[in-house]
Order: C-alpha cells, then sequence, then structure tokens
C-alpha cells in the first residue's frame, strides 16, 4: 500500500521547507508540524479494543488503541520526525536505528540499532525524511523485521519512484505514506527537485 497524502496544509510547509533559502529553525519547526499531521494520517487504520467505562451520564462502550506503536527514527534525520509524531501518540515507545548512506556506492551503512522488546506484538513506523534509492528503508524493515516486528509502516516525507519501488520489492506487505513524490533521483542519487540533504538541513551541518 502507497499513501501520498496530498494535504494542503503538508503541500504549504513541505513548499516552504523546500526553499534553498529556509533557515534551520523554520525547516526543522515545519518538518516537526508535519511529521504530527501525517501521523493523524497514519494512524488512522489502528486497531482498537472496546472497554467499559463509566461517564457522569452513566455505562459506556468506548475505544482505546489494542496494540503498542513503537516509532523508530533512522538516524539522522528521521529524527525530525519523531516529537511530531509523539505528539499525537504520547504513548508510544521508541526504537533508533543508525544508518548513513555511502556517498560513493549509496549503499546504507549500519552503526546504531536500539529497539523496545515487544516488536512482535506491536505496529512499527520507521521514520525518515527522505526515500531515495530506498536503500537505506529497506535496510532498516530487514533489520526490524530479524528483530520479530511483523506490521511495518513506512513514513517518509519525500520519496520517488525509484525509492517506492525498492521497498515494495523487497517488502511488498509494508505500508508506505509520503508526503510528496517527486520527479527523480539526480546522478549522485539526490531526489529531484527534493529538498537537499535532510541531515544537514535539520542539524545546520552544512
Ligand atoms: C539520508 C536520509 C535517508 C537516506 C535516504 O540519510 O535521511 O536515511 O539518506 O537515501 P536512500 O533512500 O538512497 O538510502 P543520510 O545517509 O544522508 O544520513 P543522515 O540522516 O545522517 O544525514
Ligand atoms: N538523502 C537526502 O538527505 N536527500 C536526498 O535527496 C537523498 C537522500
Amino acid at each position: 500500500m502507497l499513501e501520498v497524502l496530498n494535504h494542503p496544509m503538508i503541500t504549504h510547509k513541505l513548499t516552504l521547507m523546500r526553499d534553498k533559502n529556509c533557515t534551520t529553525k523554520d525547516f526543522r519547526e515545519n518538518l516537526d508540524e508535519i511529521a504530527e499531521l501525517m501521523a493523524y494520517e497514519v494512524c488512522r487504520d489502528l486497531p482498537v479494543k472496546p472497554v467499559d467505562i463509566e461517564t457522569p451520564m452513566g455505562p459506556c462502550t468506548g475505544y482505546t488503541l489494542s496494540k503498542e506503536v513503537v516509532i523508530v527514527p533512522i538516524l539522522r534525520a528521521g529524527i525530525g520526525l519523531l516529537d511530531g509524531i509523539r505528539r499525537l501518540v504520547p504513548t508510544a515507545k521508541v526504537g533508533f536505528i543508525g544508518l548513513y548512506r555511502d556517498e560513493e556506492t549509496l549503499e546504507p551503512h549500519e552503526y546504531f540499532a536500539k529497539f523496545p522488546k515487544e516488536l512482535a506484538d506491536s505496529i512499527v513506523m520507521i521514520v525518515d525524511p527522505m526515500l531515495a534509492t530506498g536503500g537505506s528503508a529497506v535496510a532498516a524493515i530487514d533489520m526490524i523485521k530479524k528483530r520479530g516486528a511483523k506490521q511495518i509502516k513506512l513514513v517518509c516525507l519525500v520519496g520517488v519512484p525509484e525509492g517506492v519501488k525498492a521497498v515494495q520489492t523487497a517488502h511488498p506487505d509494508v505500508d508506505i505514506y509520503l508526503a510528496a513524490m517527486d520527479d527523480h533521483l539526480n546522478e549522485i542519487g539526490y531526489i529531484v527537485p527534493g529538498l537537499g540533504d535532510a541531515g544537514d538541513r535539520i542539524f545546520g551541518t552544512k
């Protein structure tokens, strides 16, 4: 399943971020706001269970989440989506995957992994602003599945058809959510028009 969340507020904020003159502060703030808006849609199919409660007016059957949610940002840039999603799902647990993309080969390299215990029965949201070749996302999903996760959602800001295809081929069971589907990858593996290097723009490292 691929869902591109075409919402005017998401598109508006993403356009502000794409502008090369957007400051580090504005880039980070808009990403944080988009993350919360995306989370609203990504959570639309979360399973619920009935619970019997008493309102001040009498008995009532309500519904609460029936599964744990685990958010897994891919370091570094995925950190930029974490707080926005956690505002919507404050009970979510958080795991981390450290991956960097070799600038020459574009292959992902793992340097960190730390997860909560209960992945097998949780809804796991892997989050990263950029889905370029898809190498990092495929590697992250491999890592999560090895630890038992079965219900996985991949949440990215900007993707390209090449990256979507790579994930769908390797992991057809994973739902993919994008704020925008861009045109193509350039010869050095950057998304066009994209927004440049997401990690550098979030953390001001260039
Ligand atoms: C970026 C981005 C993704 C990856 C996408 O991270 O945040 O993780 O590249 O590219 P891919 O789909 O071709 O794998 P990067 O490796 O630059 O690390 P950073 O977040 O530390 O900047
Ligand atoms: N990683 C980024 O940060 N930006 C791209 O355009 C591609 C990969």
